[in-house]
């Protein structure tokens, strides 16, 4: 299939192209560099041996989006394009509603106009809030503890609502648990700006001394060690994961909207990653126990039993390679892109 990515230059976005191109999809990325560097698409490329066809497009931009669409002609589209900082999106809140709900909102107009009604949709595990038991499902209650949660709550409605008003779309909305890893050739991998607010870009940049130590946010939480516990899955399952979404619509047709947990069903804790992390590279990582961080729960893991049934998808790779890989991205490209 002729597939457009948003986001395509960014961390799960240029893993994800690489799986389109490996699986033989003609790909397109639309990406504004807000949080990328085209350096990622050029690496794509020396990964797959195969063209990325790139535009340095906002997905804000109705009439550069139009003229992507009208040169590309994509059948769907993968959409990642957003804004992802959750303490920022507290501060700046108004930045996130237009990045992401107004970007979504013209994406949509345009591939109306185009139509191109078959959408994939980077949705987080963020939307199920604080969840009252484990392991989550799809069904469980979904609710907002930020701005930024808001912003894919949001997005998901309006893609309901959309199917609801218009059942030729084709919409699959994915939610992801905590994405990690790199792909194994060392060459893409996830390159923060500034100082990591998540764990394991902050463990990485530890390991290879550009910061001190970690700060453990808690250990009284209601875990067994304490820490709080998360699903992290591999970035390049996760990538699988929407090449089985495309090829789901891609053979059936007409799947309707579809709502999918990406994650491996495996809870660790911080306490669990940290000493997983030492091994893979060989060193001890130091760390503090600090204060809880606002807003943190104490567990959550998916239940990723309906996209394994209705997809065909489940991830595959363990803790020890999700931090192997992260650090052979990490140890070989110290300044990420370098830009
Ligand atoms: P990322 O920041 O690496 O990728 C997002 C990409 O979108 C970046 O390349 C950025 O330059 C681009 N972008 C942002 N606004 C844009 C706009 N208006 N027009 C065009 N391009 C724009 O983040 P990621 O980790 O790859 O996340 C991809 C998607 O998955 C995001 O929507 C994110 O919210 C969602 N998600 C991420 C995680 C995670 O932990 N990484 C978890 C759940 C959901
Ligand atoms: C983050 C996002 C959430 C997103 C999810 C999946 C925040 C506040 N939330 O949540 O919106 O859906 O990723 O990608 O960013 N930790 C430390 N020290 C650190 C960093 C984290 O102890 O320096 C702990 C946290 O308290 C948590 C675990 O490590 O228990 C994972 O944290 P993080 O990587 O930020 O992911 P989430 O909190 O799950």
């Amino acid at each position: 299939m002729k597939i457009l990515v948003t986001g395509g230059a960014g961390y799960i976005g240029s893993h994800t192209v690489v799986e389109l191109l490996n699986a033989g999809h003609e790909v397109a990325v639309v990406d504004n560099l807000s949080n990328a560097s085209v350096r990622s698409l050029d690496r794509v490329e020396e990964i797959t041996g195969k063209k990325v066809h790139f535009y340095e497009v906002d997905i804000r931009d109705d009439v550069t989006l139009d003229e992507v669409f009208k040169n590309e002609q994509p059948e769907a589209v993968i959409h990642f394009a957003g804004l992802k900082a959750v303490g920022e999106s507290v501060e700046i809140p108004m930045k996130y509603f237009d990045n992401n709900i107004g970007g979504t909102l013209t994406l949509l107009h345009v591939m109306k106009k185009a139509g191109c009604k078959n959408m994939v949709f980077s949705s987080s595990a963020t939307v199920y809030g604080k969840p009252e038991t484990v392991p989550i499902r799809e069904d469980f209650p979904t609710s907002v503890t930020n701005p930024y949660g808001r912003t894919k709550l949001v997005i998901e409605d309006i893609l309901k609502d959309l199917y609801k008003s218009d059942p030729s779309w084709n919409v699959i909305l994915l939610r992801y648990f905590n994405p990690i890893g790199a792909h194994e050739s060392g060459r893409i991998g996830e390159d923060p700006s500034g100082i990591p607010n998540n764990l394991l870009p902050y463990i990485a940049k530890v390991a290879v001394g550009k910061l001190e130590k970690v700060s453990v946010f808690g250990n009284d939480y209601d875990t067994p060690d304490g820490t709080g516990v998360r699903d992290y899955i591999h970035v390049v399952d996760l990538a699988k994961g929407h090449i089985k979404a495309i090829e789901k619509i891609e053979k059936e047709k007409h799947v309707g909207c579809k709502i999918y947990n990406l994650g491996t069903g495996t809870g660790y804790s911080v306490l669990d990653i940290i000493e997983a992390f030492g091994k893979a590279c060989g060193k001890e990582i130091p760390y503090v126990i600090a204060g809880r961080r606002e807003g943190d729960v104490d567990t959550v893991y998916a239940d990723p039993s309906l996209a394994k049934e209705e997809l065909g998808w489940s991830a595959e790779y363990d803790l020890s390679k999700m931090c192997a890989d992260t650090w052979r991205w990490q140890s070989q490209n110290p300044d990420g892109y370098g830009e």
